[in-house]
């Protein structure tokens, strides 16, 4: 049986941490941190993950500010919060929340973003110093599960680490974070995606999967190796019956991987609380990076 890599524990441990910082913060006198979130259109999923970002604000004692604006709005005008939000110096950080409605250019408006406000990490500038291995704002799935192995002490050097999905938001980051210098990091890397053949090939040799694909339980128990560690990064909306009308599902197929792995990362209460809570890593960081 698999042990559990607690998302929900640790990002508890690093919302206290947080909030203990901030509390020093206020009792100096000074004002607490400030995180904005552009909201753009109806989409059900991107209101759920904003309003649990506006929640985590709340929790750590952070100011945070919603701005809205319905699916019409042109780019001209989503460029014109940007500089408004860029600034404003009372905002550490702020985040434009993805996907946008089709037309506007996410490019453009990522690009727009002052790189020292740029607490989701997306901004080209983050990327690359990310990359290089220079301080940066690490996007914070990615992010969030390099803590998740580091609290948990699982060690990565010179561990094979398969991440399966090379998206900008977290595969690709993944894969630089693991194989960059430090600890955990210093893995040998492998990145698989839609134009790999024979993925489970690749998988089964693995001593660490992460799987980023939105694939409910694609990962099953015959693809990995007896004792390894699995993470998973999948939250897709499944439609049932039920109160809510859908519920979460994972890219692993948890039932059947979970006796056969060392480690695994539940759904919920894994990776999606850690990315919350670098969030509110980030925005501290941007705070304290210009209010020494
Ligand atoms: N859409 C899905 N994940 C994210 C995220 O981490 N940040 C933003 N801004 N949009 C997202």
């Amino acid at each position: 049986m698999a042990q559990i890599l607690d998302g929900l524990k640790v990002s508890k441990e690093i919302k206290q941490e947080i909030q203990l910082e901030v509390e020093k913060i206020t009792e100096a006198g000074k004002r607490p941190p400030h995180l904005a979130a552009i909201l753009v259109g109806e989409n059900g999923a991107s209101k759920a993950y904003v309003n649990s970002k506006v929640k985590d604000c709340k929790e750590v004692g952070f100011v945070s500010s919603l701005i809205r604006f319905p699916d019409t709005v042109c780019e001209k005008e989503l460029l014109a919060e940007i500089t408004k939000l860029n600034d404003n110096e009372e905002v550490d950080g702020f985040i434009v929340q993805l996907p946008l409605p089709k037309g506007i250019d996410q490019e453009k408006i990522i690009n727009a973003i002052d790189p020292k406000k740029d607490v989701d990490g997306f901004h080209p500038e983050n990327f690359g110093r990310m990359a290089l291995e220079m301080e940066a704002f690490l996007p914070a799935t990615p992010y969030g599960i390099m803590t998740l192995l580091e609290r948990h002490h699982i060690p990565t050097r010179g561990r094979h680490c398969v991440v399966v999905g090379r998206s900008r938001i977290v595969g690709r980051p993944m894969s630089i974070l693991m194989s960059s210098k430090g600890n955990p990091g210093d893995a040998t890397v492998t990145v698989v995606h839609s134009h790999t053949r024979n993925i489970e090939e690749y998988t089964r040799n693995a001593d660490i999967v992460i799987v980023a694909l939105g694939a409910p339980k694609y990962l099953k128990a015959d693809m990995i190796k007896e004792g390894a560690v699995i993470i998973d990064v999948g939250i897709t909306r499944v439609e049932d019956t039920g109160a809510k009308g859908y519920h979460l599902e994972g890219d692993v197929d948890y039932e059947s991987c979970e006796p056969k792995a060392g480690w695994i990362t539940p759904v919920p209460g894994g990776v999606g609380p850690m990315t919350r809570a670098m969030l509110m890593k980030n925005t501290l960081l941007a705070y304290k990076r210009f209010n020494k």
